[in-house]
């Protein structure tokens, strides 16, 4: 059964629109664009002049200036925050501070808070000896961060995140490890746990 139809049929009345692409019988035309479509190719045409002169040109829509300006309000409020609440600092992302002025604060809560316990030189009393060479918990910022958070409760050392924010806990450990290693005082507690260095 002879069904191909013939071009003819298909483009009849549509002659002056037919254009001579054609492929296996597919054949293309060309008809005047939509024109709701076509003004609104014009106009991103438009728009996208616009858009280059302002932006490259005149040095308009500074998304880079607006961006920064966003980080550094969004600073302030972390900086506010962390005033209030402590930098939120826990035993995994504690670091050992030099700073002075953290060491300093690091200072005032230990002569505060634990010298009745560890003494002032850190020579020890109730508490372990912290200017020798032997630690029970180990002697790096971590585990010091640690053993001052939690305490260790069944051997009279206090759990402190109660009342010290985890920058101050980070700052006396800091302290802690930056004043007294090594320093060996006289009249310090026996060694206890293990030897470090
Ligand atoms: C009431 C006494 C007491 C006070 C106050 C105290 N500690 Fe302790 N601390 C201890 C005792 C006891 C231990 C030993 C715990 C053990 O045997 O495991 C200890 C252990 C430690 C250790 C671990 C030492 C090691 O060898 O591993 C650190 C660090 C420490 N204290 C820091 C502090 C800090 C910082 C403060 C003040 C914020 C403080 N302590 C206040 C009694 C005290």
């Amino acid at each position: 059964m002879e069904n191909k139809i013939e071009k003819s049929e298909i483009i009849e009345g549509l002659d002056s629109n037919v254009t001579d692409h054609e492929y296996d019988g597919i054949i293309e035309l060309d008809n005047a664009l939509p024109p709701w479509w076509l003004y609104m190719f014009y106009g991103t045409i438009i728009f996208a002049i616009i858009y280059v002169i302002l932006f490259f040109g005149m040095g308009k829509f500074k998304q880079q200036d607006e961006l920064k300006a966003e980080y550094a309000v969004a600073a302030e409020k972390i900086e506010a925050y962390q005033k209030e609440h402590g930098a939120a600092v826990d035993e995994n992302t504690v670091v050992l501070v030099t700073d002075a002025d953290k060491l300093a604060d690091g200072k005032a809560i230990y002569e505060k808070n634990c010298v009745a316990c560890h003494a002032v030189n850190g020579g020890g009393g109730v508490g372990p000896n912290f200017t020798d060479d032997y630690w029970i918990h180990g002697n790096s910022i971590n585990e010091v961060f640690k053993v001052v958070k939690y305490g260790v409760p069944e051997k009279g050392m206090i759990p402190w995140e109660a009342q010290l924010n985890p920058e101050q806990m980070q700052n006396v450990a800091s302290y802690i490890l930056n004043e007294f290693t090594g320093k060996n005082v006289e009249g310090g507690k026996e060694p206890q746990g293990e030897k470090v260095n």
